[in-house]
């Protein structure tokens, strides 16, 4: 059974941005997110407060979230990796923030330089403060249908980093298919798995498109009841820790898909285009988004 409404999380400035080879200014990005705020959506995740030499893309995070209305009924989210990265968040308003784990040990290392169950003791800190501050912890895990280095990933190992960030204070748990290799049959070996352990309700699917297969399990997601979607204006994106990484779905596609299903998203696809296509032209090229380039050349 389908949900009646999906909240979208825009990821575009963040894991969209972090991966273009051409970084974008403060003032660019601030352009995107205000356009973005314009369209409905009220979930954005602006930036990152993560180490500039692993990801320099994100190294003005600060001043983009500084430039943010925190006020307004969009929630502005930020990645924050360790401490570090949300006292940084902290001291520049961010009300929300994401940590970030792997369901595969090699990318872990690979993306945060650490373990697994290191990445989970690195966290508490993090919850701590976090709690301190009031401030709302999202959880993401990687690699949920597959790893660039180690190939299949397990839908257990996958419940099992869900479970621990779910009972470590996450509110939600978005699951990552980093590399965009799932099918609809993984989707659902997937999601048997983890529905058991974890209440739909705080389940996000965050699919990237690299086999062009993310609206196909994205609709399988939603016949299981999830409800919250990651994806990314103007499909934008990739992971810089993972080679050959595309873009996450695209938010145009998204909702069209779900405009035609009747499933409410509150997202104005008209307004959507135009942050698409502000972004599309400073990076030089086309929409990665049926949906979009369809509706612009109407
Ligand atoms: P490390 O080298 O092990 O860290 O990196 P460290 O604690 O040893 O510190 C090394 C240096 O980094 C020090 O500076 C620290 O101060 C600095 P130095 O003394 O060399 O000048 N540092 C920081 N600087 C700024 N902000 C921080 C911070 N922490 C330490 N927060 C670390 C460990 C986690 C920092 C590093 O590996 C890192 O930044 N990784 C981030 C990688 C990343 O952002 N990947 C992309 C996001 S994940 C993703 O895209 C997947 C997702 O979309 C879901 C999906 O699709 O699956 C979420
Ligand atoms: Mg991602």
């Amino acid at each position: 059974m389908f949900p009646n409404a999906v909240s979208i999380v825009e990821v575009g400035p963040r894991d969209g941005l972090q991966n273009e080879k051409q970084a974008l200014s403060a003032n660019q990005k601030i352009e995107l997110i205000r356009l973005l705020s314009l369209t409905g959506l009220d979930r954005i995740e602006a930036g990152s407060f993560v180490s500039p030499k692993w990801v320099p893309q994100m190294a003005n995070s600060d001043a983009v979230f500084k430039a943010l209305n925190l006020e307004d009924k969009v929630h502005y989210s930020a990645l924050t990796p360790n401490l570090k990265g949300l006292e940084a968040a902290i001291e520049a308003g961010a009300k929300e923030v994401a940590v970030f784990g792997a369901a595969s040990e090699s990318f872990s290392r690979k993306n945060i330089n650490c373990s697994i169950s290191e990445s989970l003791k690195r966290f508490e800190a993090v919850f701590d403060l976090a709690s301190e501050n009031k401030i709302k912890v999202r959880g993401y895990v990687s690699c949920v249908m597959g790893c660039p280095y180690e190939g299949e990933v397990s839908p257990s190992a996958v419940t099992q980093v869900s479970k621990e960030l779910i009972d470590m204070g996450c509110y939600e748990v978005s699951l990552g298919d980093t590399i965009g290799v799932g099918t609809p049959m993984s989707t659902r070996l997937l999601l048997d798995d983890v529905l058991k352990e974890i209440n739909v309700s705080k389940v996000a699917a965050h699919f990237h498109d690299t086999y062009g297969q993310a609206l196909v399990n994205l609709y399988t997601a939603l016949g299981y009841g999830v409800a919250t979607i990651d994806s990314a204006v103007a499909g934008l994106g990739g992971c810089p820790y993972a080679k050959g990484a595309s873009g996450n779905v695209a938010t145009e596609d998204v909702v069209y898909m779900l405009n035609g299903m009747g499933i409410a998203t509150g997202v104005s696809i008209e307004k959507l285009l135009s942050a698409s296509s502000y972004i599309s032209e400073v990076l030089g090229r086309s929409p990665v988004s049926k949906a979009a380039n369809a509706l612009l050349t109407k």
